[in-house]
């Protein structure tokens, strides 16, 4: 990749101009001029710690208005710009590849309204989801989405990558959950889409278009959205499977007999609960150990009733040798601590020093193949291993099974060109192949870049590429990434 001449270099003008609008507290700059206003490094750096941009300037606007002005300036001097949220993507699109301009949106960290009748929030796109599910929880509200990442990450950033998360399976996805968007267009124009109903069939849905938009075409600023009462009683169970198969037989069984309680199916194969075991040392959930693992969260309105339910549940796919061994998590603590084991899988992965990650859809059936595949192809190179002349610690399977969505990571101690190169293209070819997703939830960013075209074919392309000329005809929204 090459810097592309057509955009300008940050001067001491811009920065002038910036200051003005803005004021120095949120225009950061580091290396434009003498002075470094801050330390700007964070703000170049993704969550991975794999991409790192070269920006010397990170604005801060705190309003829609100043979101316009400072977009409609880039675009007038072309100035290219990477919008950011909590910074906690994982395809490296929210750092810079070069020099473009970060635009943060911590400062736009309102919470606009609450309607408790019809449940619809409005709110700043900076919001950290943590916080926002917070303000709900008072209200007895839930927001319908939940992520790992919550502390930090943003509510407009998870609306930009059409994030998923671990209760998709019960609360859908946010292109149904988001009733109406707030956003700006690279020449300033404010795209005024903030309708809170629930219906609206007036002509093309355009929001849609910056949901999964991944920061190309426009800086969503505002948010609407649909939120769900938030359960009374809420159980978890932790299960141990001898087989891939009796996954799948579970979660069938989950769904018949949880139903309409059902709030997540989530799995874990032992590698990665082996990588959680090493880095934090916690007392394992189950006495024995065991080929897969499966998280079963219920959600519903009476504790007995579901209780019973989880608890017969359990009976019944133990009985019928589904289910080798499981735990029912006695109080909120024990929730906690048995979530902990599937949340604190990306965390503990990053330990030795680095991860390659695949987030990726594949028909249920064949979800665990590639892990497998993967890892034999792996050790037949004699690159994972216990000691350090083995880059690769563990190759690991885990996932949002409820939703066939798988997450291979291949966990590191260095990054290493030959474990890229058995890795890729290999692994998009295998989910070409059986007609998979190479981005299920994660978006394409600057990693899934080349690699488009494995899950979408040149006219889908093309109509993409249409629609980013159209709305950002001069290219300064994320440029370098997938589009
Ligand atoms: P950023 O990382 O800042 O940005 C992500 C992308 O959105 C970038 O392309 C950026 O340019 C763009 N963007 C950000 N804000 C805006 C805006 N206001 N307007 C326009 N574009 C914008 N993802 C899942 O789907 N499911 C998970 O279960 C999940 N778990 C995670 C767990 C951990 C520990 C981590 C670190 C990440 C996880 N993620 C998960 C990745 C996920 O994409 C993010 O956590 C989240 O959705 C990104 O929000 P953010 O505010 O950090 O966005
Ligand atoms: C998850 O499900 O834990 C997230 O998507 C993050 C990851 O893939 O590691
Ligand atoms: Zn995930």
């Amino acid at each position: 990749l090459k810097r592309d001449p057509k955009y300008a270099q940050v001067t001491e003008e811009h920065i002038n101009f910036f200051w003005r609008l803005l004021g120095s507290e949120s225009a950061l700059i580091d290396g434009v001029t003498k002075d470094a206003t801050d330390d700007i490094e964070p703000f170049n750096a993704d969550w991975m710690r794999k991409y790192r941009g070269h920006t010397k300037l990170v604005l801060k606007p705190s309003s829609t208005e100043e979101v316009s002005k400072v977009l409609k300036y880039c675009n007038d001097n072309m100035l290219a710009v990477v919008p950011q949220g909590g910074n906690t993507g994982l395809v490296g699109g929210s750092v810079p590849v070069f020099d473009e301009v970060v635009i943060n949106m911590s400062r736009m960290n309102q919470i606009r309204s609450f309607d408790d009748v019809s449940g619809t929030l409005v709110a700043d796109a900076g919001c950290i989801l943590e916080v926002t599910d917070n303000f709900l929880k008072e209200k007895n509200y839930i927001f319908p989405l939940d992520l790992g990442a919550k502390g930090s990450c943003h509510i407009g950033g998870n609306v930009a990558t059409n994030a998923g998360g671990l209760r998709l399976l019960r609360y859908g996805s946010l292109h149904g959950n988001v009733l109406g968007i707030e956003a700006v267009l690279p020449d300033g124009t404010i795209v005024d889409d903030l309708s809170t109903l629930r219906k609206n069939n007036t002509g093309y849905d355009l929001k849609q278009l910056f949901v999964g938009g991944e920061g190309t075409i426009g800086i969503i600023t505002g948010v609407s959205i649909l939120c769900p009462r938030r359960s009374n009683a809420v159980n978890v169970a932790f299960l141990g499977l001898e087989s891939f198969e009796k996954v799948q037989e579970a979660f069938k069984e989950a769904k018949g007999q949880l139903s309409e309680i059902l709030s997540a199916f989530e799995l874990m194969d032992s590698y990665s609960q082996d990588v959680v075991y090493q880095v934090t040392k916690n007392n394992r959930p189950l006495e024995s150990e065991h080929p897969f693992y499966c998280l079963i969260e219920t959600s519903g309105s009476n504790s007995d009733h579901d209780n019973e339910k989880l608890e017969k549940f359990l009976e019944h796919v133990m009985d019928k040798n589904i289910v080798s061994d499981g735990v029912v998590a006695q109080d909120a603590t024990q929730v906690k601590s048995l979530w902990g084991w599937r949340e604190g899988i990306p965390e503990s992965l990053g330990y030795w020093g680095g991860v390659y990650k695949y987030d990726v859809s594949i028909p249920i059936s064949e979800l665990y193949g590639l892990v497998e595949e993967t890892r034999e192809k792996i050790a037949g190179a004699g690159l994972i291993g216990g000691s350090d002349e083995h880059p690769v610690v563990s190759v690991v399977g885990y996932g949002h099974m409820g939703d066939s969505n798988l997450h291979l990571n291949v966990a590191m101690r260095r990054y290493d060109k030959r474990v890229e190169a058995l890795l890729e293209p290999f692994v998009y070819e295998w989910i070409s192949k059986r007609n998979g997703s190479i981005s299920a939830e994660h978006g394409l960013g600057l990693a899934k870049k080349k690699y488009i075209g494995y899950s979408r074919s040149d006219t889908m392309i093309r109509l993409m590429k249409q629609l980013k000329d159209l709305y950002d005809p001069n290219g300064i929204m994320n440029p370098y990434k997938y589009i």
